[in-house]
């Protein structure tokens, strides 16, 4: 097992990218969780399969290579929203938390991020981090990234949008989002990435 960075929080928040250069700074591998529903939930529209079919989504899960998830691809909005879907699924989660699992194992160490990571998949990571920001501020973000990427969508349907996906995963029985106990607070709503990157890289330097 080596050194496991456990980094929760609501969509947007800002997770993502810390999540990648923490792991670009120590040579850790990298996994973003969210990648690994919204591959499940991908299949099942590609595939015409209803997504409240929950057999199938357990199939899915149980068949995901971890090594082939598209970044590209995934990001698609209508893909987030069917991801949400199939998460409240314990069996889609039971399959998905084994993979992710393993990956955490992985040499000389791993960041996971996603919703659960802290509470669920590694509750004995050696750092865990919960980064938030307020709902305004995330669309904000978020609305900015989707007009670069020649998306027309509105600032009222995207904050729309991550409100009902944060009730959604903040209120489902299995794995709720939620910070651990033992996790350190990042609200980066007043925070740019970088003053982010430097508080997180403090917290993990005080670990090692
Ligand atoms: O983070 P991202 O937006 O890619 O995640 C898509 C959806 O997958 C989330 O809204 C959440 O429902 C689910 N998810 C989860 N547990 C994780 C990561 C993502 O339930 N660890």
């Amino acid at each position: 097992m080596g050194f496991v960075i456990a980094i929760d929080g609501p969509a947007a928040s800002g997770k993502g990218t810390l999540a990648r250069r923490i792991a670009g700074l120590y040579g850790f591998h990298h996994l973003d969780t969210g990648l690994t529903y919204r591959a499940v939930a991908r299949a099942l529209l590609e595939n015409g399969v209803a997504l409240d079919d929950e057999a199938a989504a357990a199939d899915m899960a149980r068949g995901l290579d971890l090594s082939g998830l598209d970044r590209a691809v995934l990001s698609a909005h209508g893909i987030g929203e069917a991801a949400s879907k199939i998460a409240v699924m314990p069996p889609v989660r039971r399959a998905l938390v084994e993979a992710q699992r393993r990956f955490a194992a992985r040499e000389p160490g791993a960041v996971l991020d996603g919703r659960d990571i802290g509470t669920v998949v590694c509750p004995d990571a050696d750092v865990k981090l919960y980064v938030t920001a307020s709902p305004e501020v995330r669309a904000r973000r978020r609305h900015a990234e989707m007009q670069a990427a020649g998306s027309t969508a509105g600032y009222d349907d995207v904050l729309a949008d991550l409100r009902r996906r944060d009730a959604r995963d903040m209120n489902r029985d299995d794995s709720p989002l939620r910070p651990a106990d033992d996790a350190h607070l990042l609200d980066t709503s007043e925070m740019d990435i970088e003053a982010a990157f430097r508080t997180a890289r403090a917290l993990i330097e005080a670990a090692r």
